[in-house]
């Protein structure tokens, strides 16, 4: 499941992360990249443990904490610290898979990645190519959001990143481990919740239907989760 979700950041925050990128330093992109990874990828990153990283990061994950799309979408278990990456005239990322675990900065502590997002943080119309290219058994599906929109999709999906022909494309990525790692299962955890949403906005609270159906999220959120 490929869920967008608009203005996840506020205007202010979005000129405040960019107007501190422009003044940081990048390193290439490749130290945090496994084996295979390192051979298909060419961008900019900050570096990971970097004061600016942290702070931005923050931003971010305060703007996740009051999303109750990406709560549904996402059903978060513990979230590791978002990661900046740029690429500039020329730089891409190949196909590949992301790494399935991933140890949790200073501590050791490993998580699993469920759901790989992406935060845009440059308008589209200041670059040319650099859509984030997302494969899943439908096809591709080409993904270039307008800035402070975010992308939330299967970490075990196969992506790239097409080559940046003009301009600059600056974003946050980060996974998150899930309290439910099947997708197709979160997936219909996501759709029953919207469906539920739209239900009370028609019947009350506490219609037999509503607490049923409230119910029923609930129990399979029980069953599927580990956490
Ligand atoms: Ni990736």
């Amino acid at each position: 499941m490929i869920v967008t979700i608009p203005d996840l950041i506020t205007p202010e925050e979005l000129a405040y992360m960019r107007q501190v990128l422009e003044g940081t330093e990048w390193v290439d992109g490749r130290v945090t990249a496994g084996s295979q990874a390192v051979k298909v990828k060419n961008n900019l990153q900050l570096p990971i443990e970097s004061q600016t990283a942290q702070e931005l990061g923050q931003i971010v994950l305060r703007a996740l904490a009051r999303s109750p799309v990406f709560t549904s979408a996402a059903l978060p278990l513990r979230i590791l610290p978002p990661m900046f990456n740029r690429y500039d005239v020329g730089m891409t990322f190949g196909a590949h898979v992301d790494g399935s675990i991933r140890a949790l900065p200073g501590t050791g502590q490993r998580l699993r990645t469920d759901v790989s997002s992406t935060l845009f943080l440059t308008p589209p119309e200041d670059y040319d190519g650099g859509e984030l290219v997302i494969h899943d058994t439908y096809g591709a599906h080409s993904v270039k959001l307008p800035a402070g929109h975010l992308v939330v999709y299967p970490a075990t999906s196969m992506h790239s990143v097409t080559p940046v022909t003009r301009g600059s494309r600056w974003g946050s990525f980060f996974w998150t481990q899930s309290m439910v790692k099947d997708d197709w299962q979160r997936t219909m955890l996501y759709d029953l919740d919207r469906s539920i949403i739209r239900v009370r906005e028609e019947m009350e609270d506490d219609d037999e239907a509503v607490v049923g159906l409230t119910a029923h999220y609930h129990n399979l959120l029980r069953h599927w989760s580990d956490v």
